[in-house]
């Protein structure tokens, strides 16, 4: 069985203690992959770090719209450089996020917008983290998505058919969390059935996000599983098919075969 981690900050100070189990607790489970998120111009060059440390780890550069105010232009074009690093294989985290009012949406937006322009320009997808803040990100969406098709994932979500239904439209793949598995989320479970197979992904976001069984607990790219297969259940399909069907939709959007 194949399953990949399409979204993780494996980075984070809470995987120091034990970095390398976590790996092999991974490996253990089937996993052939886990693309690690840089948030910041420092956790951008850990995560590139980290994947040409081990195989199974991708990395991805960008600064999150929650860290905007502390980057510097700069920092961008460090990141810049980095991105074109043969294991860096997305461009984010990016995005829009409405939750924390501590960062002004005009320069969410210019920050998302250079993203859009690096991913363009290397055809390295992009991802998007969105909270609260569905139509400014389908607005930026559809703006670029005029400059020619997207590549790029909605991580961890979380909105309404209607968005993802768009998103899709535009090019977009799907990808779920643990929040998939938690007992409020049905209208998530329901939107799976319908959105087309080959755009769907799964992620744990670890060390957040905890899928229902270790909900509390801190979350690490093995639980990916936990997502994978309540996904299964939904589409009617086995663990091992819906693990192969995101492994192939992730090695597709991330170009693995290739980094
Ligand atoms: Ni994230």
């Amino acid at each position: 069985m194949r399953l990949i981690d399409t979204h993780a900050h494996i980075d984070e100070e809470s995987f120091d203690v034990d970095r390398r189990e976590m790996l092999d607790r991974a490996r253990d489970q089937g996993m052939v992959g886990i693309v690690t998120l840089g948030t910041t111009l420092d956790s951008s060059r850990r995560a590139v770090a980290l994947a040409n440390q081990s195989p199974l780890v991708y990395a991805a550069v960008g600064v999150h719209p929650n860290y905007i105010n502390s980057s510097t232009s700069q920092d961008w074009d460090q990141i810049v450089q980095l991105a074109n690093d043969p294991r860096v294989v997305a461009i984010g985290e990016t995005g829009l996020d409405l939750y924390w009012k501590t960062v002004p949406l005009d320069s969410q937006r210019e920050w998302f917008r250079k993203h859009f322009a690096l991913s363009r320009e290397l055809q390295k997808p992009f991802c998007v983290h969105c909270r609260e803040a569905e139509e400014p990100v389908l607005e930026e969406l559809r703006q670029e998505a005029e400059r020619g098709p997207l590549l790029g994932v909605m991580h961890s979500f979380a909105g309404s058919a209607e968005t993802a239904r768009e998103c899709v439209r535009l090019g977009m793949y799907i990808s779920f969390s643990g929040i998939f598995t938690y007992k409020k989320s049905q209208s998530l479970r329901d939107l799976a059935r319908e959105l087309p197979r080959d755009r769907l992904l799964v992620e744990t976001d670890s060390p957040y996000l905890s899928p229902q069984p270790v909900r509390g607990r801190r979350n690490e790219p093995a639980h990916v599983r936990m997502t994978a297969e309540i996904l299964a259940a939904e589409c009617g399909v086995s663990l091992e098919e819906i693990g192969e069907i995101t492994t192939q939709n992730a090695e597709r959007l991330f170009g693995l075969k290739q980094a």
